[in-house]
């Protein structure tokens, strides 16, 4: 995936997640970012220039007089070429200062002198972090259009647990990605399903599928990502909830349209990405079958569509289906659109979309087909999005209310 800045800034700050902005660093680089690091004197306390150089492949900046710098003004030179700065940990004292415009060093310095935005990832103590004089710091520096990611909580490194620690690498690079996609969505009410469901028969056994949630989570992401408030229904999976966003977990099809029915009203887009299991068997047996000789008989009753259910209302939100079709993809997914009358509809193979990282969508709407060439499923997810808030801007309207089939 194409991370969303080219050339950063990271500024480290002296607090112990310094070991933490290490591993960031080989990730923003491995993603290919070019990162030139600056280090505050309490940062290099924590961790030596010489581990930021070999991971960044740059010179490491430590000092407002770096004669290295032909000018002597590497405060401008930097920043002017950053696309970002990131402070990354940063620390209570560092925050403060960035507050009161303080310019004493190199970092603060390049901070004040920047016209690029600046991101900040908090990391202290948790009464540091609960402190009036911290909560006032914090709420100016939003004010002043900086973008705070974090804190998280959890075990801290001085035996405390609370509100405080830096966000893990992985994480920071996720929420760094999103905060520079266009809002697109914003101000939004967008409710998702993913993943397969799991129709019981007994105790032990029941009948899915193998959707692994990657495709509904990616949705769910970018639509965060442009703004929006996310409602994410998921079914059996194992994938970790993405910052940020609501989740609701269920297992069967049943559970599914109780969840989607008990907040639908509140939304404005509605994107179907769940393979939700056509049929549940008529009898679940409360505890586990005994193996015999006989075949076993298990009759099977079909499950509601939410998909079309909710596109049917009086006042549907944007409804947007997603089809998996072994065969005859396109023909097959655009009957599905026009049965559940749906604006929006996305199209893609068994063979390549389930359970995989990667997926090469067809989006069908009025206008015709859209092809997305394969990519990872953030990168089609955000195609999807941005394509979503096309139609809606250009009054697309929303879901006819006409005769629904339920059949498809
Ligand atoms: O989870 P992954 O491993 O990443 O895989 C992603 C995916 C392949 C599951 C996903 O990209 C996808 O294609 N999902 C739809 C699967 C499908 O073919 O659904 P369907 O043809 O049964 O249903 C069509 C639409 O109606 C879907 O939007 C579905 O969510 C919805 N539907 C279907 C049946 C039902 N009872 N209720 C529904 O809401």
């Amino acid at each position: 995936m194409a991370f969303s800045i080219r050339n950063l800034v990271l500024g480290v700050t002296g607090g112990v997640a310094a070991y933490k902005a290490a591993e960031l660093t080989r990730l923003l680089v491995k993603a290919g970012v070019g990162v030139r690091v600056v280090l505050t004197e309490g940062g290099a306390q924590f961790v030596t220039p010489h581990t930021f150089q070999a991971l960044s492949g740059r010179h490491v900046f430590t000092n407002l007089w770096d004669t290295r710098v032909p000018n002597g003004m590497a405060h401008i030179d930097l920043s002017r070429e950053a696309g970002a700065i990131l402070v990354a940990p940063a620390t209570a004292d560092f925050m403060a200062k960035l507050v009161h415009g303080t310019a004493d060093d190199l970092l603060s310095t390049l901070c004040l002198a920047r016209e690029c935005p600046l991101i900040i990832a908090p990391a202290m103590n948790r009464q540091m972090w609960e402190n009036p004089a911290t909560q006032r710091n914090v709420k100016q520096l939003r004010q002043d259009g900086v973008i705070i990611l974090g804190p998280d909580s959890g075990d801290q490194a001085c035996g405390e647990t609370g509100m405080g620690r830096m966000l893990e690498p992985e994480d920071l690079m996720e929420l760094l990605d999103a905060a520079f996609q266009p809002k697109v969505l914003r101000g939004q009410k967008v409710m998702i399903t993913a993943g397969p469901t799991f129709e019981k028969i007994d105790a032990v056994r029941g009948i899915t599928n193998q959707s692994s949630g990657k495709m509904g989570f990616a949705v769910a992401k970018a639509a965060r990502d442009a703004g929006a408030d996310v409602t994410l229904i998921a079914g059996p999976v194992s994938l970790p909830t993405p910052a940020g966003i609501r989740r609701i977990d269920v297992e069967s099809a049943q559970d599914m349209l109780q969840a989607v029915n008990a907040g639908i009203t509140l939304q404005d887009i509605f994107i179907g990405v769940a393979a939700v299991a056509d049929y549940h068997p008529l009898q679940q047996f409360e505890h586990k079958l005994k193996k015999d000789a006989n075949i076993l008989h298990v009759e099977l009753a079909p499950n509601a569509d939410i998909l079309a259910n909710v596109a049917s209302l009086p006042r549907p939100p944007f409804c947007v289906g997603f089809a998996a079709e072994s065969q005859n993809l396109l023909d097959f997914a655009e009957q599905k659109r026009k049965k559940k009358h749906l604006p929006l509809l996305a199209a893609n193979l068994v063979q390549t979309a389930f359970n995989s990282d990667e997926n090469e969508l067809v989006l069908l709407d009025d206008a015709g087909r859209h092809h997305l060439p394969k990519s990872d499923k953030l990168t089609q997810a955000r195609q999807l999005i941005a394509h979503i808030a096309k139609l809606m801007q250009h009054g697309n309207p929303t879901t006819p209310v006409k005769h629904i089939d339920q059949s498809a």
